[in-house]
């Protein structure tokens, strides 16, 4: 892709920035554009000093040469949203607006030029189904729209209709990402994001609190990981207009997950279980399970994320 830059939305953000170190890493230009809603410049302390990097601090909707610049790319990196379920708890308008109005304000952009379109959305679409394994051609349990959580996973999965559309009918070239649970440096425990919160309270000697019975279980999947299948996909022709799985298919139980940071931290802090009642307020639904099937990516791109978790809580806690 040399020669015409690409362009990452919410590239400030905790995969946005560590996708653009690797982009800018291998020898493209990147034009991050970020309004710094929970992404931060620090991220990008790395790549400011490269000569291929430029950075536009606006919302994506608000840039005034959207139409421009995303005609002058080789690609657009869609990143930007609201993300993680407490945001979405704490501000149900903001994130449904924004997941879907900049999403939209892309698309339009792109059809214009013909601009190759990946988007990301998240395992969050599978909702409650019960699969042992989630593959990308599933039916989908989204609960009902009286519980605020279900609204992120709506969003995505409308974005992801709205790409489809778009690539059926105006031909934009569009490749959706499922991304699971990411994890990794430069995460914010800030917005619910369970491993980060999981270390800053072990880290400060406070219980770490597990919501619900504990025995929920997720993937977990280290960001070099996920980036490394996003930059294999940016490049595979064939996963034009198809939807992708990105993550790790090692599950644990939560309260599994609370017990190793507290031992690798070295910390003397206990699990406390607390009612999802008490945190998210009444009728919150959670899923219980949640497992990639990996075929298609490894299909596409011949790569399956492989990093341990324990790989992961060494990385995050300098262990
Ligand atoms: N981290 C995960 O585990 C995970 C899982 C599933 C899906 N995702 C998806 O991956 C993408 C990146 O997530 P992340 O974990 O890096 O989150 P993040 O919050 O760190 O990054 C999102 C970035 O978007 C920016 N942003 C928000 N609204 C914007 C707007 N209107 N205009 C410009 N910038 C805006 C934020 O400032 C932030 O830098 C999101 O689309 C998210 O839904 C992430």
């Amino acid at each position: 892709m040399h020669g015409k830059p690409i362009v990452v939305t919410g590239g400030a953000g905790f995969i946005g920035s560590h996708l653009t170190d690797r982009l800018l890493e291998a020898g493209e230009q990147v034009i991050v554009v970020d309004d710094l809603s929970t992404g931060s410049r620090s991220n990008l302390s790395l790549a400011e000093r490269n000569p291929r990097f430029s950075f536009r601090a606006c919302k994506v909707s608000e840039c005034h040469d959207l139409e421009s610049l995303v005609a002058s790319a080789a690609m657009v990196v869609h990143l930007a949203a609201v993300v993680g379920v407490e945001q979405v708890m704490r501000s149900p308008i903001r994130t449904i607006e924004t997941n879907l109005g900049e999403t939209e304000v892309v698309l339009a952009a792109a059809s214009h030029s013909g601009t190759p379109v990946l988007l990301a959305s998240t395992s969050e679409v599978y909702g409650k189904s019960s699969q042992p394994e989630f593959s990308e051609t599933d039916d989908l349990l989204i609960g009902p729209s009286t519980l605020g959580r279900w609204s992120y996973a709506c969003s995505k999965l409308m974005d992801e209709f709205l790409a489809m559309a778009y690539y059926r009918e105006r031909g934009v070239p569009v490749r959706i990402v499922r991304f699971f649970n990411t994890v990794g440096p430069r995460q914010t425990g800030a917005y619910g994001m369970v491993i980060p919160r999981f270390v800053d309270a072990a880290r400060a000697g406070r219980p770490v609190q597990v919501y619900g019975d504990g025995r929920q279980s997720r993937c977990f999947c280290h960001v070099a990981d996920s980036v490394e299948a996003v930059l294999r996909l940016m490049k595979s022709p064939e996963a034009v207009g198809q939807v992708v799985n990105v993550g790790n298919d090692q599950s644990v139980e939560i309260r599994e997950l609370a017990e190793r940071v507290i031992q690798v931290t070295r910390s003397a802090s206990r699990v406390e279980l607390v009612a999802y009642e008490t945190v998210f307020g009444p009728g919150f639904e959670d899923m219980r399970h949640r497992k990639p099937s990996l075929k298609l990516l490894e299909h596409l791109t011949g790569f399956r994320p492989r990093r341990t978790l324990d790989e992961i809580l060494n990385d995050l806690t300098g262990s």
